[in-house]
């Protein structure tokens, strides 16, 4: 058994989704987050990280040179030797540096199918008013490949949600972060084992029911 990859999460928010990869973690896993990093000093994410007696550490982006975020970022990454990074509501974009250092070795998640309703200010309410607007039936979730561009790498896993008449904004967004919480460590642990193998990962089972959970297409 390989040990697991050690992993950097990056985190604005509440960190749901980073409390989902940790409560999946377990000790002959297949990943390990070793630090959480924010842009924002007080995210929930960093006291989730906390809690977890994992390294929590804001590095401000605003109003700073991207290559001085960079510096700044590789040099914890480097000193924790982490391999991977999982974006997780990070609403800041990864300077070049960063991208290029760890090209495929970062995956986003993002609640809704892309490439449709993704892009710069594609986050949060905002994707899902957009997909209410269009009158489309079908949502869902997406991990991807994190590039220079917001929401543009390959897509590497892709669970859909169903829209149902009468939903809001609270409702489609509530059981699509449900689904989330399943997707993103099923799709960091089906990474992780392909890079510690040496292998490239390839893409992770479109529908739930291929991966054997036991979710259905509406995220119930
Ligand atoms: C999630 O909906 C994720 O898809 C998006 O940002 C949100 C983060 O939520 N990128 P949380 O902080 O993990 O609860």
């Amino acid at each position: 058994m390989t040990p697991p990859v050690p992993a950097a999460v990056f985190a604005s928010g509440s960190g749901t989704n980073l409390q989902a990869l940790l409560d999946h973690e377990t000790p002959n896993g297949r990943y390990r987050i070793v630090v959480v990093i924010s842009d924002r000093e007080g995210a929930g994410a960093l006291g989730r990280a906390e809690a977890a007696g994992r390294v929590a550490r804001t590095i401000e982006v605003g109003g700073r040179p991207p290559e001085e975020v960079a510096t700044e970022t590789l040099a914890l990454l480097e000193s924790l030797e982490v391999r991977a990074i999982f974006l997780a509501g990070y609403l800041q974009l990864i300077p070049s540096a960063v991208v290029s250092a760890f090209r495929r070795r970062i995956l986003n998640i993002h609640p809704a199918l892309l490439p449709a309703f993704g892009g710069k200010g594609m986050f949060g309410k905002r994707v899902h008013e957009a997909v209410l607007a269009s009158g489309t039936e079908l949502s869902g979730a997406t991990v991807h490949y994190v590039e220079e561009e917001y929401d543009t790498g390959t897509l590497v896993g892709q669970w859909s949600v169903r829209v149902f008449p009468g939903d809001d904004v609270p409702a489609l967004a509530a059981r699509i972060l449900s689904v989330e919480h399943r997707l993103y460590p099923a799709v960091a642990d089906h990474v992780c084992e392909a890079w510690a193998a040496g292998r490239d990962p390839g893409p992770f089972p479109l529908s739930p029911a291929e991966s054997g959970s036991e979710i259905n297409i509406e995220g119930r």
